[in-house]
């Protein structure tokens, strides 16, 4: 039983510094693997899907050097095996960027299909048909997807829908196809720009990441670089919320300012104050929010991975908000525990329909994935009272340190992982 135990009430105050981003690390440790020279990689969060990520890189025999908690170099000259074990693509499933990695190395590559996710149904089709259109076989055989090819050849790509997982994996394995390939409706993400920045500088040759077409020349080899991974927008837009909900002021440290202006906008149009520097934000919630509507997009539109964090906030905003979540169909399982904390939401099809309230109280709830836990988090923090979080196994696949992060901030949080530890808890907090 390993839970995050809170006592709501404080406003957070202070600062705190955003590590990088998980998102992009997962695709740049894929593509690490890309050269047989040495990667090094910094700035990378310490979070349980990055080292999940790092076993498997290790077990198909790349050699990885763990130098510091943010700090790795990768060798995958040593890769013996093209062929990844399916425990490691059960616990992330951005395993599958291994497929683009090994595929344009290699012309060849062995990835268990992922599994359903609990935030819905996540095919994977259009990163198929992308390296079908390279001149990839990719066949579905025992539960796994096996691609093959005598030689990659550039292609022009035309995405059916915005996807970041599709745009990455057809990227990297384009970098090392014949002749060049062309990428429309490709995802904007800053996460997509720094994959290919770090591809770039490891002599990739790829243009026009972070707009919808991407245009990639394909090299015959790839070499070493020392790369920093981009900050976190998310893990930054999280302590956004954290500030706005408990009517805290928080500087936050290390970001892209741009690359959180969707959430900055919402924010700012609710009645946080916030001020920009070059790499930091502060936000600053001194009275009762107002209700706003949301809708999550694709880049740069609302992101849907701030979905419940921002509805957290907007549970206890006077009026009645609507947040419509276009992305992932089943990203609403924490409107249920949020109603055992007291807030009003009902959810409608692909919408959920918030009654601001004064205040929550804290109760026991469960996290339903990453994103849901750490906006169950921010709703305790909020909350009068004690609250419970079950599932925190969620929380830290995604946030390093979350909870001393938020204590650094004054939030009385603690991990725990017994009844006594979490009585000692209530007894110390009073
Ligand atoms: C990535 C992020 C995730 C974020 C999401 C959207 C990682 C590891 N995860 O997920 O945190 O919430 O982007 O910003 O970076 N789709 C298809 N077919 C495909 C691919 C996608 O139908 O082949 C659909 C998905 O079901 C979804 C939409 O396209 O409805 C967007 O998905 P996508 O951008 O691919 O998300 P991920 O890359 O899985």
């Amino acid at each position: 039983m390993e839970q995050y135990i809170i006592k709501g009430g404080n406003p957070l105050v202070g600062e705190v510094e955003i590590g990088g981003a998980k998102n992009a690390a997962l695709a740049i440790l894929a593509a690490a693997i890309m050269t047989d020279e040495t990667v090094r990689i910094d700035n990378l969060p310490d979070v349980r899907d990055i080292n999940v990520l790092l076993e498997a890189i290790e077990m198909i025999g790349a050699t990885v050097d763990r130098v510091d908690r943010h700090t790795v170099r990768i060798n995958g000259s040593t890769i013996g095996d093209v062929s990844v074990d399916y425990e490691y693509i059960k616990k992330i499933r951005a395993s599958y960027y291994l497929l683009g990695a090994l595929l344009g190395k290699y012309k060849k590559a062995e990835v268990p299909l992922p599994g359903g996710c609990n935030i819905g149904s996540r095919p994977i089709d259009q990163h198929l048909k992308g390296f079908r259109a390279l001149g990839a076989s990719v066949d579905i055989l025992h539960g796994a997807i096996v691609a093959r090819a005598s030689s990659l050849e550039g292609s022009h790509i035309f995405l059916d829908m915005v996807s970041v997982g599709a745009t990455i994996n057809i990227m990297m394995a384009a970098s090392m196809a014949r002749g060049r390939t062309i990428i429309e409706n490709a995802a904007r993400e800053p996460h997509v720009v720094d994959v290919a920045n770090f591809l770039n500088s490891m002599g990739a040759n790829i243009k026009g990441a972070g707009t919808d077409v991407i245009r990639i020349r394909g090299v015959e080899q790839l070499h070493a670089t020392d790369y920093s991974i981009v900050p976190d927008m998310i893990e930054a837009g999280t302590y956004m919320t954290a500030a706005a909900a408990t009517k805290g002021d928080i500087l936050i440290k290390n970001v892209i300012p741009k690359h959180l202006e969707a959430t900055t906008a919402k924010l700012v149009e609710i009645g946080c104050q916030i001020e920009e520097f070059d790499d930091a934000v502060r936000v600053i919630a001194s009275r009762r929010l107002r209700r706003t509507h949301v809708k999550t997009l694709p880049y740069p539109g609302f992101p849907t991975d701030m979905q419940p964090q921002m509805a957290v906030v907007l549970t206890m905003s006077e009026g009645t908000s609507i947040v419509t979540e276009s992305i992932f169909e089943n990203r609403f399982k924490y409107a249920d525990e949020l109603a055992r904390m007291g807030a009003d939401i009902k959810v409608e099809g692909n919408s959920a329909i918030i009654d601001g309230v004064e205040r929550l109280t804290g109760a026991r709830v469960s996290a339903p994935d990453l994103r849901a836990g750490a906006a169950l988090v921010i709703a305790g923090l909020a909350a009068d009272g004690i609250t419970m979080v079950d599932d925190i196994v969620y929380v830290q696949r995604g946030y390093e340190d979350f909870e001393g992060k938020l204590s650094s901030l004054g939030a009385n949080i603690q991990r725990v992982f017994s009844e006594k530890e979490a009585q000692k808890f209530k007894l110390r907090i009073g």
